[in-house]
């Protein structure tokens, strides 16, 4: 069984991908945290996404592997765990521009359909259910406004330390949802099968019942 949920950043995504797999003892996969893994790398070699040539040579020596661990994707670059690492904001905004690159998108996707053709998953990301596994059993397409997601991004950030100003992180949501949505290749956008919950007004509980009723076709 494969399930896809796509959706723009902070709309809970991964959470919610998490839980399911806990429940339904599936694994997870992260696909956003492999993006930000190839951002990072391209960050501490100062290699300029600008130059497609440079990341294609960077792919080229770069192993990727997310393994499932107690709170959700464990992700190693290069065999080091950059778990953590990947999570800074400056990665946030790196990431989405390393992922509209067409050699990346081709490199990654490849890497996921392994992922998820060797096991029951379920796939979190902006492409999964309209690119990557278009024949996904369950498709949702996981929405919230940009204020709440604006919100979420800003409590998550200052939990793990990192000193933020909430306007600007709002402001960096909405660039990077224009970003995924206007790109070239696997823009974001919903699949015309995927079922969309807007999680705005919703606890992770709701949200979680209702992805579950439809998964155990109970609706
Ligand atoms: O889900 P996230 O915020 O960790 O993802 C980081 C970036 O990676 C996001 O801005 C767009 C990109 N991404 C993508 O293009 N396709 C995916 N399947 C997952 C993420």
């Amino acid at each position: 069984m494969n399930i896809a949920i796509d959706g723009p950043s902070g709309a809970g995504k991964s959470t919610l991908a998490k839980l399911l797999a806990k429940e339904l003892n599936i694994t997870y996969l992260d696909t956003g945290a492999m993006y930000r893994a190839l951002a990072l790398k391209a960050c501490n070699e100062n290699v300029p996404l600008s130059d497609e040539k440079a990341i294609e040579e960077l792919i080229s020596r770069t192993s990727i592997d997310v393994l499932p661990g107690e709170n959700g994707s464990i992700v190693f670059l290069d065999g080091k765990d950059v778990s953590n690492d990947i999570r800074q904001h400056k990665i946030s905004k790196m990431a989405s521009d390393i992922s509209a690159i067409k050699c990346v998108r081709i490199y990654m996707v490849d890497l996921q359909r392994k992922i998820a053709f060797a096991r029951d998953s379920v796939l979190d990301g902006r492409d999964i259910g309209t690119v990557v596994l278009p024949n996904a059993d369950h498709k949702f397409y996981l929405t919230a406004s940009v204020e709440v997601r604006a919100e979420r991004r800003y409590k998550e950030l200052v939990a793990r330390g990192e000193k933020c100003d909430k306007a600007q992180i709002k402001d960096d949501i909405e660039k990077r949802d224009h970003n995924d949505m206007h790109r070239q290749f696997s823009p974001l956008k919903k699949a015309d099968d995927a079922i969309e919950i807007d999680s705005s007004y919703m606890t992770v509980n709701q949200v979680m019942n209702k992805m579950l009723d439809i998964i155990k076709g109970r609706k």
